[in-house]
């Protein structure tokens, strides 16, 4: 007999085919009962008749708890009022697991309840959607770079360098040494961008954020690229091209998942180049404009963002934050070096920061001033001065927490449901 995986039934009409899976969901009427089995990959409903098979077989049907992981063999049959358009006419059932009761109901449960059982929270039709998003983001990220010849240079993440300030950073032994684990993978993709020109890296981040919202994490995953000879303009382009190519390919791929999850998909067709670019400067005025309280020199926090995503219909970039509140590797601005090359670009619908990028400084005495300036050992960070000492050249490049991303997406409000497990303040369990 032949395993057909559900998704996959509707080329099988007439078959007889074996579907293994977990009970989803039951109904009876009589002689008749409706299992549902779900398998991963979608759910089928099947339709055991009492008169047709054992009693072996209508005992296991009758018995199956939820999530009790079952066999089923019968006959795809066409019906288009059932999920996917088929159905399974049942000629043997059977009972692999019996699931204990299931402590994950249709009825509402607290946060914290659902986040303990998140290795189980994961079957649920939500989750399953968003991680099924997560993973088309994924791979078009991949993708993208791939076909604009990007070579992947995948970064360590044991490290003795921090790259985004020392205030986040999670501290472990290295044999005697001081390391961290890695906030970005940004110093060491500048190197491999005189090596390869065109690169990117694409791997999990680690920030002790010690705040408690539903925009951070501890652990997220971060796509960056970095490109030899590309300036601050191109660096814009860039970023909002590759923003535009994963909302489309999400909306071209994922329409059973945005249906499931109830998106509002005109908000995202909206995303179409170009994006309003506005200055930081110009921020804070649009900010005085709605009566919040921002002066130059700021940091603009959640609610600021929020405000600022709520004047535009598609992802804003912002560019030119003073020189202060940046990192210490970013370009001054030639025109007005009291600010930086940097940009945020800013997801619509209050979803924050989904990008950060900027200019690099190319000048190897000006970057040397600015990592004593930072109170960075020096000494650790030679290797990383010597790619302005070998044939010094300009570059960009920029970072895309991807939970944030595949969140605004998915339209879910909290990081938490985009990553299958979770590392938060104050959790690491499962
Ligand atoms: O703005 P950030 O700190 O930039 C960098 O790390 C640069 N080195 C990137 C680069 O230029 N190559 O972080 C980049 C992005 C943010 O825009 C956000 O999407 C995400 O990383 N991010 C977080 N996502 C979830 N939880 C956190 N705690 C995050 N911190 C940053
Ligand atoms: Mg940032």
């Amino acid at each position: 007999m032949t395993t057909v995986r559900i998704k996959d039934l509707p080329q099988h009409v007439g078959e007889k085919v074996t579907v293994d899976g977990w009970l989803y969901n039951k109904r009876t009427s009589g002689k008749l009962q409706f299992p549902i089995v779900r398998d991963g990959s979608g759910y089928l409903q099947c339709v055991v008749f009492k008169k047709e098979v054992t009693e072996e077989t209508w005992a296991a049907a009758d018995a199956a708890t939820q999530e009790s992981s079952v066999r089923v063999t019968g006959t795809v049959r066409e019906e288009t009022r059932a999920p996917g358009g088929v159905e399974l006419g049942v000629e043997s059932f059977e009972i692999l697991g019996t699931a204990a009761e299931y402590p994950i109901s249709p009825k509402e449960h607290g946060t914290d309840f659902l986040m303990n059982h998140r290795h189980l929270w994961l079957r649920s039709s939500k989750q399953h959607a968003v991680l099924r998003i997560r993973n088309e983001v994924e791979k078009g990220i991949r993708d993208f770079f791939y076909d604009r010849d990007f070579v992947l240079i995948d970064s360590p993440i044991l490290t003795a360098n921090a790259a985004e300030g020392t205030s986040t950073l999670f501290e472990t032994d290295y044999f005697g040494e001081k390391a961290f684990l890695s906030q970005s993978g940004q110093l060491y993709l500048e190197p491999a961008a005189a090596a390869f020109g065109k690169v990117y890296c694409f791997g999990p981040t680690f920030r002790a954020e010690k705040s408690k919202t539903r925009r951070h994490l501890m652990e997220f995953w971060m796509v960056e690229p970095e490109v030899a000879f590309l300036e601050f303009e191109g660096l814009q382009s860039l970023a909002e091209e590759f923003v535009e190519y994963l909302v489309t390919r999400a909306l071209e791929r994922c329409q059973e998942e945005l249906k499931t999850l109830e998106r509002d998909q005109s908000k995202l067709e909206n995303v179409k180049r170009p994006f309003p670019r506005i200055t930081y400067r110009e921020a804070i005025d649009l900010l005085a404009s709605k009566g919040m309280e921002a002066k130059f020199g700021d940091d603009l926090g959640g609610d600021e963002e929020t405000v600022i995503a709520n004047s535009f219909d598609r992802p804003v970039m912002i560019s030119r934050y003073p020189t202060d509140i940046k990192a210490f590797y970013m370009q001054p601005d030639p025109n007005d070096p009291s600010v930086v090359l940097g940009l945020d670009m800013i997801a619509p619908e209050g979803y924050g920061e989904i990008i950060g990028g900027s200019q690099r400084i190319h000048d190897h005495d000006l970057l040397l001033e600015r990592i004593k300036l930072h109170n960075l050992p020096v000494e650790k960070f030679q290797w990383y001065l010597d790619v302005r000492k070998y044939g010094t050249f300009p570059h960009s490049g920029f970072g895309m927490g991807i939970e944030r991303c595949v969140a605004w997406i998915s339209g879910v409000p909290h990081l938490r449901e985009t990553i299958p497990y979770p590392r938060m303040l104050n959790r690491i369990y499962p």
